[in-house]
């Protein structure tokens, strides 16, 4: 696997992320301090995640003077991949409640690690600025398929926004879809043998919902 520098990938390297993610790793981290912190670190993910949001500027009124402003210019979208990605929709309502909401189901076969969809719902996605949610690319599949899904239905700039990253599923999914800007916590070592990251935090639909 290649170390140069991908540059379609950005690493949160903040002190406060890099504190949440150790505390998503921690196997003795209960599902109620899981989904606390995985809602902050979404927070800090999603802020990165639209730093290419369109502005406007404009002239408004301070109580002492004019001067300039700026707004949003540009919709959003967000399009959680379930299970484990309705978690990381939260923090996004919070940020952007205007936001335009759809849903992709997918879930990888135990032995194959293959995804399978089972549901999608989405807005029309033309000139919206989407954010796919999904918080473990480990083999890409199930981004690169929800990705696929979302240009279907129009979407045009697509970040991918996810807690750890396997090198192998970074590279599957700028491979499937190059033009798609990642952001990420952190990236791990390697896939094991039944595809799950290294050193990872586990399954984290389950840490999330206590069904191991
Ligand atoms: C997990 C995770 C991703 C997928 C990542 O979901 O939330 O969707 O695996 O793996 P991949 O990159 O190899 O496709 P899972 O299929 O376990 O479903 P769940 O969220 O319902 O638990
Ligand atoms: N899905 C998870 O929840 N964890 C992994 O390590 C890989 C896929």
């Amino acid at each position: 696997m290649s170390s140069m520098p991908n540059p379609m990938v950005t690493v949160v390297n903040h002190p406060l992320a890099q504190h949440y993610l150790t505390g998503l790793r921690n196997h003795e981290t209960e599902p109620a301090q899981f989904r606390r912190l995985s809602r902050n670190l979404t927070t800090l993910l999603v802020i990165e995640a639209t730093r290419g949001l369109g502005i406007e500027t404009g002239k408004i009124q301070t109580p002492l003077e004019e001067t300039d402003g700026f707004s949003l210019s540009q919709s959003l979208a967000a399009v959680p991949i379930l299970r484990a990605g309705l978690t990381m929709l939260e923090p996004v309502l919070e940020l952007f409640p205007e936001v335009a909401v759809g849903y992709v189901g997918l879930e990888r076969h135990h032995d194959t690690a293959v995804a399978r969809s089972y549901y999608s719902k989405l807005p029309k996605l033309e000139g919206r600025f989407t954010l796919c949610l999904d918080p473990m690319l480990a083999t890409g599949g199930s981004a690169a398929q929800a990705i696929s899904s979302l240009k279907e239905a129009g979407a045009g700039t697509i970040v991918m926004v996810a807690v750890i990253a396997a090198p192998e599923g970074i590279q599957f999914l700028t491979q499937a879809h190059p033009d798609v800007q990642i952001v990420v916590a952190g990236i791990d070592r390697q896939l094991d043998d039944r595809k799950y990251i290294l050193p990872g935090l586990g399954d984290f639909g389950d840490r999330l919902y206590g069904t191991m």
